[in-house]
């Protein structure tokens, strides 16, 4: 079996780190027409050179929600609250041209804190953490010590727990770098919070680039060994506007294997090859050509090959509105998860009712439940080290 480690997942993320560590957080200087590298074309609009900022509601805690509006020179809109480092609205050409957003959500703070979606728990947008996807039975073990986590899905811990990332007011500084505008988001998990050990300091850059990227450069330090699975949890639908499924989206993933997981969803600990099953999208296949035969629908993590450095994660292809998606990510994993849970009852931005199969997640991450399982590449944090994880989602159109 091939194996993977965070030191080896560091040593190949050093690139984005350098380009990360480059970014200029001040106001740039030149405040006109975004960066000197945007082709001119006729539907360019003025970028400035920092996000705006406007309110976004009150939280629940009665705390000021602020959204932040980053542009790039192609009129490319990225909107992320500082609540759960979300990013709420995604605004992309289609073939034609027309801008539409390709993100499920709401339009303030409240539709991310109502009771409806808190019990159903989609996570629409957040950052994940502080363990991205599941631990089984809400147990580890690390240095001899066992520590037990929140079970907030059934006999699990899922993402972070009971108060993860997702539900958290991040610290958030606006800034431009030489690649476009970035949002710079801080977070210290307190040491003991959902049952995890050690001060972790996070941060996390969302970066609008001028090719029509968005790039999430995810950084994390520690006072004391703690597993980290750092993610986004964005829902796409490249044909959002109009309120259709994902079924006709045509997906790729280089990836061979997969993790088998159980009945409740935890990875057996086997990669299988997908050859032959409708796990295999080595080829571009529709979602919904296969999905009849995966009981659910697909909730998995597909082991990407050739995981070193950045790497090829994901392409996604509408064919209704032309519009493309491609991933490329520092980590060994991807869960790919067709919305399955989602039932009509949240109403999102525009009154778009969220049924089954309304959009798709490619979460980034290193493999469900590894804290328990050795032969997985380590997601271990140690005080000293720094994690440092970047996944890009970059956009197109195929006419
Ligand atoms: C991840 C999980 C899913 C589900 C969603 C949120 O994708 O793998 O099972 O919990 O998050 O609804």
């Amino acid at each position: 079996m091939k194996k993977f480690n965070r030191a080896g997942l560091l040593a190949g993320g050093i690139a984005a780190s350098l380009a990360f560590t480059a970014c200029n957080q001040q106001p740039a200087t030149n405040t006109e027409g975004g960066t000197s590298a945007a082709a001119p074309d006729s539907t360019q609009t003025s970028a400035a050179a920092m996000p705006t900022s406007s309110s976004f509601g009150k939280t629940n805690a009665g705390a000021e929600a602020q959204l932040f509006t980053l542009t790039n020179a192609h009129g490319v809109k990225a909107t992320i609250t500082n609540f759960g480092g979300t990013l709420t609205s995604l605004m992309v050409p289609d073939k034609d041209g027309k801008m539409g957003d390709v993100i499920l959500g709401f339009d303030n703070v409240s539709g991310y804190q109502s009771p409806e979606f808190l019990k159903s728990g989609p996570y629409f947008g957040a950052l994940i953490g502080r363990y991205g996807n599941r631990i089984k039975g809400g147990k580890f073990t690390l240095d001899g010590k066992e520590y037990t986590l929140a079970k907030n899905n059934g006999p699990n811990s899922l993402h972070g727990g009971k108060v993860g990332f997702d539900k958290v007011v991040w610290d958030a500084k606006p800034g431009s770098s030489a690649d476009g505008q970035t949002l710079t988001l801080t977070y210290n998990s307190k040491d003991g919070e959902e049952g995890y050990p050690g001060n972790l300091a996070v941060t996390v850059v969302y970066t609008l680039t001028a090719d029509d990227a968005l790039r999430i450069d995810y950084t994390a330090t520690t006072d004391k060994a703690t597993p980290v699975n750092l993610t986004n949890h964005a829902y796409f639908n490249l044909n959002h506007g109009v309120g259709k499924d994902i079924l006709g989206h045509e997906v790729t993933l280089p990836a061979d294997r997969y993790t088998v997981v159980d009945a409740t969803l935890i990875p057996t600990g086997e990669l299988k090859p997908v050859k032959g099953t409708p796990f295999d999208f080595t080829t571009p296949h529709t979602i919904g050509e296969r999905i009849g035969q995966v009981p659910g629908g697909y909730d998995h993590n597909w082991v990407l090959n050739n995981p070193s450095g950045m790497h090829a994660a994901a392409t996604v292809y509408d064919a209704a509105t032309g519009r493309t998606m491609e991933v490329t990510t520092t980590e060994p994993g991807i869960q790919f998860y067709t919305g399955n849970f989602l039932d009509g009852t949240l109403k999102g931005k525009g009154g778009t009712v969220y049924g089954k199969n309304s959009g798709f997640c490619l979460e980034t991450q290193h493999f469900p439940d590894s804290p328990n399982q050795p032969s997985f590449p380590s997601t271990i944090l140690k005080p000293g080290d720094t994690l440092k994880s970047t996944t890009i989602y970059k956009f197109g159109v195929r006419k």
